[in-house]
């Protein structure tokens, strides 16, 4: 069975002023859409590997599979931690909770999560991720597969690559992060916990 680009749950304005439209759209239909399709081919050559038996490029095709794979899952759940945004903008409930068990504060959390996600070298993501007890990390990803412990569950994600804001932000991805928070869908979040 193939991957499938999700719609999303908002048009592409509705994010606006903290998300731009043209931004939003690209992002789903070129760059997500590119990891499907990735995904897809990466499934379809190993699939034809082991029919046919030569393994020789499946190196290769493992590590497309994982690329592609977890870029597919990671915009998945970014495009369901969004909705529209406004300055109050904040966990509550549940995940503050939890949020303050494990960083002290929502506002400590809120400057680690910031300050780990604008270093991120390249291209990649600031996680909130979840331990099987509920304690809380945030983790940078590299690329989309890199520097993870598996096992945790990815409650939140922030896109840090260029694509996912240089038009309206350019180089100004703490900017960019500042915004973020502004539209995160708390609920989608405590759906996840
Ligand atoms: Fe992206």
């Amino acid at each position: 069975m193939d991957y499938v680009l999700p719609k999303l749950d908002y048009d592409y304005a509705d994010l606006e002023p903290h998300y731009d439209a043209q931004t939003v759209e690209l992002h789903h239909i070129k760059h997500h859409a590119g990891y499907v399709v990735g995904l897809n081919n990466a499934v379809t050559k190993l699939k034809e590997a082991r029919e046919s038996g030569d393994f020789s490029l499946v190196k290769h095709w493992e590590k497309e599979l994982a690329f592609h794979g977890a870029g597919h899952e990671l915009h998945s759940l970014f495009w369901k931690n969004l909705r529209k945004g406004s300055d109050e903008n904040k966990a509550e409930g549940k995940v503050l909770e939890a949020i303050e068990k494990s960083f002290g504060s929502y506002d400590s959390f809120v400057n680690q999560f910031s300050s780990a996600t604008a270093t991120v070298e390249g291209s990649g993501w600031g996680v909130l991720a979840s331990d099987a007890d509920g304690n809380l990390q945030v983790f940078t990803v590299e690329n989309h597969q890199k520097a993870f412990i598996p096992g945790y569950k990815i409650l939140l994600v922030c896109d840090v690559w260029e694509h996912a804001y240089y038009l309206k932000y350019q180089n100004r991805r703490a900017e960019w992060i500042e915004n973020f928070f502004k539209i995160i869908n708390w609920e989608e979040v405590e759906k996840r916990l």
